[in-house]
């Protein structure tokens, strides 16, 4: 049977309460109920992403919410385990939005087949190889326009998405960067990854930190939102950019955080842009190049917090924890080891 988790009931405000999932059972598809083109895929690792949060609620995005009763969207790497598609082996191993559930099933024209560079693996698919890369790469240097000589800051520096912006940036010449992060252990990561000065947001002083470490900046790049992107809102050097990659800070919020301090973008003429990884999908190629070279030449470090606790079981509370922080990078779910070897066949 393949367990899966679907959504029960949509959240209000606040976070995520213990009755929004519920998890089935289901038959596996065998090779004989494919159609053409079809195959059948054995979740080795999920994705857990602050949007997730987004995708509970019922309201206007740049994607769909996700349906009561569907199983739980999320993005995943897994082995091919029956196929009726000449494109795809048993075995393979491939990338797809498989959800929350041990297999996924349907066109392989929706997974994408892995290979990946020399010293990386399918998991990095989900990291520095996946979205968390692709956000951070087209984030710092298409929206963000990254030049030697920038001060660049940070927010949620430690986490997926921050740890390799950060590292981007201070891989620019005379960049300073300063990373912005929930703990003292965090902190001393960004340092240790070359960040020139950090910010714990959570001691009482961390506004005058800002003001002293930053000075102005010409980058902030923003994972957080609200009471922080307000501050930095009054540290800008004139034609400032403002990333708007994620508000984190925000998303369990009811009434979003009203920023008092927007007016300095005119002073300024600063630039506040949002954006969404997916609209680059024709030019991930060129991201994936960059992030395996830096991969490659020792320059990008990459850290996971790995739920390992009874597979899919462990989607829920690891989501919960992105909001409590208790992740250092990338936040996966391990659904399963890739042993073929144990897999009965379908
Ligand atoms: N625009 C896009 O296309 C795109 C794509 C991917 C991700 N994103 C966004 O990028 C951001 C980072 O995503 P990620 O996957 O890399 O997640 P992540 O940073 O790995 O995990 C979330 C981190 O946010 C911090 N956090 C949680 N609540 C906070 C609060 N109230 N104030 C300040 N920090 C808080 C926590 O670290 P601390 O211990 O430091 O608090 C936590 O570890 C998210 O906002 C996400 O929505 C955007």
């Amino acid at each position: 049977m393949n367990t899966r988790i679907v959504l029960a009931n949509r959240p209000a405000e606040g976070p995520i309460p213990a009755n929004t999932f519920k998890q089935e059972q289901r038959p596996i598809p065998r090779k004989e109920d494919l159609k053409d083109g079809e195959v059948v895929v054995k979740v080795m690792w999920l994705s857990l992403d602050p949007a997730m949060r987004g995708w509970l609620r019922d309201a206007r995005s740049y994607i769909p919410p996700v349906k009561i009763n569907e199983v739980m969207r999320a993005a995943g790497v897994g082995k091919v385990v029956a196929s009726k598609c000449p494109n795809r082996q048993v075995g393979d191993e491939v990338e797809g939005t498989f959800g929350w559930q041990e297999y996924w099933h349907g066109p392989s024209k929706h997974t994408e087949l892995l290979h990946p560079p020399r010293g990386a693996s399918a998991l990095d698919y989900l990291g520095p190889l996946g979205s968390s890369g692709l956000t951070a790469y087209f984030g710092i240097t298409d929206v963000g326009k990254i030049k030697d000589g920038d001060t660049v800051v940070v927010s949620g520096a430690a986490g997926s998405v921050g740890l390799i912006v950060t590292q981007i940036a201070v891989s620019h010449p005379n960049c300073k960067v300063v990373g912005i992060a929930g703990s003292a252990s965090k902190c001393k990561t960004l340092k240790d990854l070359g960040c020139h000065a950090t910010i714990n947001y959570k001691d009482g002083d961390w506004r005058k930190q800002f003001k002293d470490t930053v000075g102005f900046f010409d980058i902030y790049f923003d994972n957080v939102g609200g009471e922080m992107l307000d501050l930095a809102l009054t540290r800008m050097n004139p034609h400032a950019k403002i990333v708007m990659c994620g508000a984190i800070s925000d998303y369990n919020a009811g009434k979003p955080y009203r920023l008092g301090n927007y007016q300095a973008l005119i002073a300024q003429k600063g630039t506040l842009q949002g954006f969404i990884v997916m609209d680059y999908t024709k030019r991930y190629h060129e991201g994936r190049a960059y992030l395996s070279k830096m991969l490659q030449e020792g320059k990008l470090k990459y850290k996971y917090h790995i739920v390992d606790n009874n597979g899919v079981n462990g989607c829920e509370e690891g989501l919960r924890g992105l909001f409590t922080g208790v992740n250092e990078g990338k936040m996966v779910v391990k659904v399963w080891d890739g042993n073929m070897e144990r897999v009965s066949k379908l």
